[in-house]
């Protein structure tokens, strides 16, 4: 599946070079989330005090709202080093015990992606999440034997964005489980304002607050589109971003005041003009609008849901009044005034 769309949550190759000098550092730094934080400052501060290891952590939430952050501002607050990989790249139960063997006290060993590993894989980590050990095979036919082998204490800090392909066992590992949310308008402000800082772009007020309006709900969305408005302010403007540069820019990227591309408003229009407002599967839809399924179910649709553009229901998908509205269509759902009146 390839995302290249400006306003996708997922990381598109030009932000490879930018994540790492934007993302937070510590938790003061960790904009937004204040549920998840408070909880995460009560968890370090009691694993701290007690010279232990923090209890394994879940992360879940959509791309691009800080869950990769988040696992290296844990390993800040708590001062242990931490070891990155992902589902996909384990690829034998052997490379997990591997890692996992030669992981220090403490150590926070980081797998994005959790859900991708392979069931022979996670088996490993069960005994290892459990009570830290591994329990290895030793020969091979009748002379084979099992035998615990011991691991230092270790967190394992997993983050997904499908939460719900985790099998049971696997989740009722984490003693500590955090939905990462979409992001408030102000605190994408927020976000903004710090990277423009970082970036050295001179920023007002309203500039940033209109990138924070259209950046979905996500940090990720946001330093993407702070970049694209700095170019234009360069190359059309003087160099600062205000709001008249912030909106040219957007209208010129075709991003509009909700953040949506020409994706979303395919999406939703496609429900409307060719599903008279659903409900309509999701395979149907993705076959009209040519994109995968699970595109529609990662990518797409959960912002459009968060909005209230779009609702899932059992039998499909339905847009909802307020999509009718940003379209200028007259919603099915409000009777014409003539019908109204016969009610009464
Ligand atoms: N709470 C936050 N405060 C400030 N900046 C943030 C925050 N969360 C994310 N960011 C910014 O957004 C970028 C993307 O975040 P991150 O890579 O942590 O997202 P993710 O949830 O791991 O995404 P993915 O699902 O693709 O792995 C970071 O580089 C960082 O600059
Ligand atoms: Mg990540």
């Amino acid at each position: 599946m390839t995302d290249n769309r400006l306003v996708t949550g997922q990381p598109i190759d030009d932000d490879l070079g930018y994540e790492q000098s934007l993302r937070p550092r510590n938790l003061d730094e960790y904009v937004g989330q204040p549920q998840v934080v408070a909880n995460l400052r009560v968890a370090i501060e009691a694993a701290r005090g007690r010279g232990e290891a923090l209890d394994h952590v879940l992360l879940f939430g959509p791309p691009g709202v800080g869950k990769t952050s988040l696992a290296h501002v844990l390993a800040a607050e708590l001062a242990v080093p931490i070891k990155a990989t992902a589902g996909p790249i384990i690829e034998r139960a052997g490379d997990l015990a591997a890692l996992l063997t030669a992981l220090d006290h403490r150590e926070i060993l980081f797998v994005d992606e959790i859900h991708r590993l392979e069931a022979k894989v996670e088996e490993i980590l069960y005994p290892a999440l459990e009570d830290y050990s591994l329990d290895l095979m030793i020969g091979s036919g009748p002379g084979a034997r099992s035998m615990k082998v011991p691991l230092k204490p270790f967190t394992l800090v997993a983050a997904t964005t499908r939460a719900g392909l985790l099998t049971a066992p696997l989740r009722g590992r984490f003693g500590i489980v955090h939905r990462l949310d979409f992001y408030t308008e102000e605190d994408l402000q927020v976000i903004v304002t710090r990277s423009a800082r970082i970036l050295e772009v001179p920023i007002d007020v309203e500039g940033a607050r209109e990138i924070a309006q259209r950046s979905r709900g996500t940090p990720r969305v946001a330093n993407r589109l702070l970049r694209r408005v700095r170019d234009f302010a360069q190359v059309r403007a003087d160099g600062t971003i205000t709001l008249p540069v912030a909106r040219d820019a957007l209208a010129l990227l075709e991003v509009d005041a909700h953040g949506f591309d020409d994706v979303d408003r395919r999406l939703l229009l496609t429900i409307i003009d060719k599903f008279g407002g659903g409900p309509v599967g999701v395979n149907a839809l993705a076959a009209s609008i040519s994109e995968e399924p699970d595109a529609i179910e990662d990518i797409y649709e959960p912002y459009l849901l968060q909005l209230g553009f779009l609702d899932r229901t059992p039998r499909g998908r339905v847009a909802t009044p307020r999509a009718y509205e940003h379209f200028g269509r007259p919603s099915p759902g409000a009777a014409p005034p003539r019908a109204q009146k016969k009610l009464f």
